[in-house]
C-alpha cells in the first residue's frame, strides 16, 4: 500500500506550506487539496520564479504528479480556470493531470457579494476575511442549498436552484445589507459556460485515491490555512469556515482515517496572523499604532509578511509554542516543520511565548474560546540570537549553535519532533532531519 502525508497548517495560515508539499512531491505520486478555497496563498519560488497557486495543488509543479481537488473544497470556476490558464501560460500541462471532485460545492458571485457586503457592514466583528466567498458557500453547503460542481452538467437543475438561491440572497443584499443585487442570468449563463471546461477533469476522487494506494503510490494531503483558523478549533469567530485540522483529509478528500499515515505540521519560526482575532505573542500590525514593536516590524519586513492573496500585510509576532502544542494536538502531528528560520538570523535575541497569563493565573495552553485567548498576557522566555546566516544550510550539523538550541526547546515545548527545517523560499533550502516518507 501507499503511504499518505497530511501537511497542515500548525499556526494561522502561511507557514510556508506551499514549499513544503512542492519539496515532498519529490517522493509522492499524487497531491490532494481536502478544504479551503482560493482563500489560501501558496506561494513557491522555482528556478527563480516565483508562483502563486490558490486552489490547485502545489504538487502540480510536477510534472509526473497527478491532483487531485476533493469534495471539502469550495471552488470558484473563475478563479480555477483562470488559475490553469496561468499555469499554462507558464508552458505548464495541466489539464491532463488534474482531477475535480463532483461534490465540491461552487463560489458563485452572489457568495463573493455577500462576504464582502458583510464585512463592510461589521464595525468591530469584522473577521477580516480574504473576502472570497469562502464562508457563504460553506454556509449554502451546510444549509443543503449549495450548487455543486456536477449541477453544472444539469442546466435546468442549475437554474431553479440558483433561482431560489438568488431570491433568497438578493433579498438579502438589497434589503438587509444595503448592496447591490447579483444578476440572475448572467450568473447562470457564465456557471454553465464552464460546464465544457470542467468534463474532462471530473473524477470519483475516493476511487481514485484508493486505486493509486492499492497500487503502492504515495500521496500527499495538502491542507489550506492552519489549525488556529479550523472552525471549531481556531479563535472563533475569527476563523475560516472550514475544518483545517489534519482530520479534514478524511473528509474532504473521502478516504477513511485509517489512511493518514503521517501528520506533518507546518509552523512559522516566529509567528503571523491576517485578519482579526486574538494573538497573544503579537508584536506588530501595520493597522494599529499601539503594535508598533521594533521587533515585529523587522518580522514584517525580513518575513515580507504580506499576504499571497490579499497583499495585506500580516501581524507578526514571536513564536507562540503554548498555541503551538495545542494545535499539533488537534492534528495528532506525526513531526514539525519549522519554516523560515533565517528571518530570525539578525536578532540579538529572540523570545518564545511559552504559556500566558489570564486574570492572574499561568495557563500553559492557548484558550479555544476568542475572549479568553484576548485576554492572555504573554509569558516569554529569552534566548540568545546566532546573528549569521542560516539562509540555505542544508544540513543540522552546520546551523549555529544557538540556532539548534532554539530549535530544541520548540521542539520540547511543542512535545513533537522537528522533522525538517526550512532555511530559505528556494526548493532545495531545507534541513531533513527525518524523511515523512520513511
Ligand atoms: P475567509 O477564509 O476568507 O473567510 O477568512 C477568514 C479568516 O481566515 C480571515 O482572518 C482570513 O485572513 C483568514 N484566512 C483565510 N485564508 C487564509 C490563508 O490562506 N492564510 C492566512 N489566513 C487566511
Amino acid at each position: 500500500m501507499g503511504r499518505n502525508i497530511v501537511i497542515v497548517g500548525a499556526q494561522w495560515g502561511d507557514e510556508g506550506k506551499g514549499k513544503v508539499v512542492d519539496w515532498l512531491t519529490e517522493r509522492a505520486h499524487g497531491v490532494v487539496r481536502f478544504q479551503g478555497g482560493h482563500n489560501a496563498g501558496h506561494t513557491l519560488w522555482i528556478e527563480g520564479r516565483k508562483t502563486i497557486l490558490r486552489l490547485i495543488p502545489s504538487g502540480i509543479m510536477h510534472p509526473q504528479v497527478k491532483c487531485y481537488i476533493g469534495n471539502g473544497v469550495v471552488l470558484s470556476p473563475e478563479a480555477l480556470f483562470n488559475e490553469i490558464g496561468e499555469l499554462e501560460a507558464a508552458g505548464l500541462e495541466v489539464r491532463s493531470r488534474l482531477f475535480i471532485s463532483g461534490a465540491a460545492a461552487l463560489i458563485l458571485p452572489y457568495h463573493i457579494a455577500l462576504d464582502q457586503a458583510r464585512e463592510a457592514r461589521a464595525n468591530n466583528e469584522r473577521i477580516g476575511t480574504t473576502g472570497r466567498g469562502i464562508g457563504p458557500a460553506y454556509e449554502d453547503k451546510a444549509a443543503r442549498r449549495a450548487l455543486r460542481v456536477q449541477d453544472v452538467f444539469d442546466a435546468a437543475h442549475f437554474k431553479a436552484r440558483l433561482r431560489e438561491n438568488l431570491d433568497f440572497y438578493n433579498f438579502i443584499l438589497s434589503r438587509y445589507l444595503n448592496a447591490a443585487p447579483v444578476d440572475e442570468a448572467r450568473t447562470l449563463d457564465a456557471a454553465l459556460a464552464y460546464a465544457d471546461q470542467f468534463a474532462p477533469l471530473m473524477a470519483n476522487i475516493p476511487a481514485c485515491l484508493d486505486a493509486e494506494n492499492r497500487a503502492g503510490r504515495h500521496l500527499l494531503f495538502e491542507g489550506a490555512q492552519g489549525a488556529l483558523l479550523d472552525v471549531d478549533h481556531g479563535t472563533y469567530p475569527f476563523v475560516t469556515s472550514s475544518h483545517c485540522v489534519a482530520g479534514a483529509a478524511a473528509t474532504g478528500a473521502g478516504v477513511g482515517p485509517r489512511q493518514l499515515h503521517y501528520i506533518l505540521g507546518v509552523a512559522k519560526a516566529y509567528c503571523t496572523r491576517v485578519g482579526s482575532g486574538p494573538f497573544p505573542s503579537e508584536l506588530y500590525d501595520a493597522n494599529n499604532p499601539a503594535r508598533c514593536a521594533q521587533a515585529g516590524a523587522a518580522l514584517a519586513r525580513t518575513g515580507h509578511e504580506f499576504g499571497s492573496v490579499t497583499r495585506r500585510p500580516r501581524r507578526t509576532g514571536w513564536l507562540d509554542t503554548a498555541a503551538l502544542a495545542r494545535s499539533l494536538q488537534l492534528n495528532s502531528a506525526s513531526g514539525l516543520c519549522i519554516t523560515k528560520l533565517d528571518v530570525l538570523d539578525a536578532f540579538d535575541s529572540i523570545r518564545l511565548c511559552t504559556g500566558y497569563r489570564l486574570n492572574g493565573r499561568r495557563v500553559d495552553a492557548l484558550p479555544s474560546s476568542a475572549s479568553l485567548a484576548a485576554q492572555c498576557e504573554p509569558v516569554y522566555e529569552d534566548h540568545p540570537g546566532w546573528k549569521t546566516s542560516t539562509a540555505g544550510i542544508r544540513a543540522w550539523d552546520d546551523l549555529p549553535a544557538n540556532a539548534r538550541a532554539y530549535l530544541r526547546r520548540i521542539e520540547a515545548a511543542a512535545g513533537v519532533p522537528i522533522d525538517l527545517i526550512s532555511t530559505g523560499p528556494q526548493r532545495d533550502a531545507m534541513i531533513l532531519v527525518r524523511h515523512p516518507f520513511d
